[in-house]
């Protein structure tokens, strides 16, 4: 018995009028990643599940709930990357960059999967375009600024409209220490007004208490931060901050710091930060990222515990969903062949074949039909040119040259086509 089969919950077929879309967006994101001196890493789209728990942090939504884990043979467990930060920084680490510069910055564009609940803009397999700046010499807050500066870039060139980016800082990991201890502290006095969720994870995971939608967390929040204050950080975080903020604020990049800020994984220190954008429903982050100094030593990479890195990670379908573009025509082609009888067939397949192989793009009717036929496939194809061989070309070793467009036909000599094509082209 026949049986049909549909696609995995979740994840999404993406068919070639909408791909046009993908690879516009990945080739002008490509030229403003490398223009910024980033350069494409490529990693497994599995990894070890360790380096997973270890980096996102076991209390995290994506490590708790969303890992897909692979059923491996041995005694390995592996899972779909979730994310690209950690397998970079393990790249990074096994390929000892911090011995060849210090300061590598990397992208990647590629797929990520999260056993999530499917919804509008929220996927099980999605894309993401990240980058990851990573080195001695990357504690800098005038690289937190570039980051920012080139993420804002990114939205702009890719037409994305009514973008906002959200900022704030976790402060150092000593900082993170010491304020998730008073936070601890002050939450356990008010325990009772925090929902459900948050008297359960306020040990596990206090932070996330912060960015609690419920109303009487917010309250509760803001009584014990101080009505639009942020963590009690030291000095030289507060001052790092500061810095970026003048930095960006030298850039004309707007911003708003968010207080409350503080991001669902585990290894942001420092900077943290969000872009929303219009259009995207109750999914409104179109990218997210931070400086996670410390991941590099947490993985073994380094002594230093303040090794430094930062980075950010956009989802290609909410990209395209804010700039709002609807799926492409179909690619153009140079040329299109038309055989006017079956025993010129062959001719035909050998002309496109010579035009193929002379970077010309082209294509024919395989299957023998009418001139009519064949005119409006060539039409479909959205060809610039018809080719046709009829019975005097094919005497004559010519072939009739229609221009789609302009409506107009000549005839040239075989020989001399593809230089013909080549100049109407240039
Ligand atoms: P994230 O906030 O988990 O951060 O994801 C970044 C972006 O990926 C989100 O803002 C969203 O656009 C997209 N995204 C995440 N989950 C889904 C999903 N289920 N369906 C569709 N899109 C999704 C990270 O992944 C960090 N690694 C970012 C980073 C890089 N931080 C430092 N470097």
């Amino acid at each position: 018995m026949n049986q049909k089969f549909s696609l995995p919950r979740g994840t999404a077929d993406i068919l070639p009028d909408t791909v046009l879309l993908w690879e516009t967006l990945e080739k002008s994101a490509r030229q403003i990643l490398k223009s910024y001196g980033y350069r494409e890493i490529r990693t497994p789209i599995y990894e070890d599940t360790g380096l997973f728990k270890r980096s996102l942090g076991s209390t995290s939504d994506v490590v708790n709930k969303q890992l897909l884990e692979l059923a491996a043979s041995g005694d390995d467990s592996l899972c779909l990357r979730p994310e690209g930060t950690a397998a970079v920084v393990r790249s990074y680490i096994e390929h000892s960059f911090d011995k060849k510069e210090t300061l590598s910055k990397f992208f990647y564009i590629g797929p990520m999967f999260r056993g999530e609940r499917p919804q509008k803009g929220r996927l099980r397999q999605f894309h993401q375009i990240g980058v990851e700046a990573i080195g001695p010499d990357s504690a800098l807050p005038l690289l937190d600024a570039e980051v920012l500066a080139l993420a804002m870039h990114l939205l702009n060139a890719l037409g994305v409209k009514g973008s906002r980016l959200k900022i704030n800082s976790l402060g150092s990991k000593e900082d993170k220490g010491h304020v998730s201890a008073w936070l601890r502290g002050e939450f356990a006095k008010q325990k009772d007004e925090l929902c459900e969720d948050c008297q359960n994870r306020f040990e596990r995971n206090v932070f996330r208490v912060l960015d609690c939608k419920n109303e009487r967390c917010k309250k509760t929040v803001v009584k014990v931060l101080g009505e639009g204050k942020g963590l009690p950080l030291s000095e030289d975080s507060t001052k790092y901050f500061n810095d970026v903020k003048t930095a960006l604020t030298d850039l004309n990049i707007p911003f708003e710091t968010a207080p409350h800020l503080v991001r669902g994984l585990d290894y942001y220190t420092h900077t943290v930060f969000e872009i929303t954008a219009e259009g995207l429903g109750s999914q409104d982050a179109v990218g997210a990222g931070g400086r996670y100094s410390g991941l590099v030593h947490e993985l073994g990479g380094s002594a230093k515990t303040d090794f430094g890195a930062i980075g950010f990670a956009f989802g290609i379908e909410r990209l395209l969903l804010a700039s709002g573009q609807a799926a492409c025509d179909v690619q153009p082609l140079d040329a299109f062949v038309i055989a006017m009888d079956e025993a010129y067939q062959a001719q035909a397949f050998k002309l496109l074949d010579t035009l193929r192989k002379n970077g010309i793009s082209a294509d024919m009717s395989f299957k023998s039909s009418s001139m009519k036929s064949q005119m409006s496939k060539a039409d479909k194809a959205n060809a610039r040119f018809a080719l046709i061989l009829g019975e005097q070309e094919i005497k004559d070793g010519t072939v009739a040259l229609k221009d789609m467009k302009a409506g107009t036909q000549e005839i040239v000599l075989l020989k001399d086509i593809v230089i013909k094509i080549v100049k109407k082209l240039s």
